[in-house]
């Protein structure tokens, strides 16, 4: 579709825009549309609705039909409209960061309530440390909502912390986030008291059939989590034990929270047991009833 194609007023481009989706499979095509040219007039969808009649300038048609074919080819909607929502907040995505997803958020909840219950301040001076923080979707949405918190964030990805690092100027927290570039837990030596992570845990099978919005504009190093999805997970596992166990206990870790996927608990559970036997371990799930976190409860350093 171009700007010929597409008709004068609201109603008729939106119909065009929808018969187009709809031919292309994409999901949702109507509130697709709708949500791809409010974002090109700026208005509310709402409006759109009410101002059928309304006509469309070159310019804003010109627009519509190109953020029209970047959808049609399967780009994920959230890239194009350059935003997602995430635990409330909106966060600037693009295709240097994984979108964040709506099961992340439990890791949040989590990392809140562990503040709640008094988790003061490692010896490095940070409360939490998030482990591949791609958007920064985790650590920002933790700094609103507890304004004493200090965390350390990391990735292995230089253009994903570039993002981050935007998302938190903007919701005003850059003063409280430390961003990182680092291979999991290498230059760490102390762990503040909290630990989450989202890292990769799709597997390379998985990965083949994922839908092309994911499979083909998602970061790989955001989704390949190795041949059985947890090979990070077990890594980062295994670099915890490393600092528990150093001479000088330097860490006040008291609870990690790993997301996994839906068929990973037993796997990830015997990880943890295997990794960190003095520690508890168990497996949350999620508000759909599936595996979903990781959390290991650790024994305090003088025990
Ligand atoms: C599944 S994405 C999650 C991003 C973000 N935490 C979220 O929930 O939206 C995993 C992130 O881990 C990062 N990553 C992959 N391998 C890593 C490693 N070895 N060390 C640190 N970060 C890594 C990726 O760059 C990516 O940003």
């Amino acid at each position: 579709m171009n700007d010929a194609t597409l008709n004068g007023d609201i109603r008729a481009a939106l119909r065009e825009a929808i018969a187009l989706l709809h031919a292309a499979r994409v999901d949702a095509p109507t509130t697709t549309a709708r949500l791809l040219l409010a974002h090109v007039l700026d208005k509310p969808k709402e409006w759109l609705i009410a101002h059928g009649e309304a006509q469309l300038d070159a310019a804003a048609r010109q627009r519509f039909g190109a953020l029209l074919q970047r959808v049609a080819a399967h780009e994920p909607l959230a890239y194009v409209l350059g935003h997602r929502e995430f635990y409330g907040l909106d966060l600037i995505v693009d295709r240097r960061v994984l979108i964040p997803r709506p099961e992340t958020e439990m890791l949040v909840e989590l990392a809140l309530d562990e503040l709640r219950r008094g988790a003061g301040l490692g010896s490095a001076g940070f409360s939490v440390l998030d482990v591949g923080t791609g958007s920064g979707a985790i650590p920002i949405a933790i700094a609103k909502h507890a304004p004493n918190a200090r965390i350390l964030a990391t990735d292995i990805s230089r253009d994903a912390l570039a993002v981050a690092r935007l998302n938190a100027e903007r919701h005003a927290v850059a003063d409280r986030i430390t961003f990182l570039a680092a291979d999991l837990l290498d230059g760490i030596a102390a762990l503040p008291p909290i630990l989450t992570a989202n890292l990769p845990y799709v597997t390379r099978e998985e990965i083949e059939g994922l839908p092309p919005e994911i499979q083909a504009h998602e970061p790989r190093v955001a989704l390949d989590g190795g041949a059985d999805g947890l090979e990070l997970v077990r890594r980062l596992l295994a670099q915890i034990a490393a600092r528990l166990d150093a001479p000088a206990c330097a860490s006040a870790l008291r609870a990690a929270f790993l997301e996994i996927g839906a068929a990973q608990g037993p796997a990830a559970l015997a990880a943890a047991r295997a990794y960190l036997p003095r520690a508890r371990s168990a497996i949350r799930k999620d508000l759909a009833g599936l595996d979903r976190v990781l959390v290991v409860r650790f024994y305090d350093c003088d025990e």
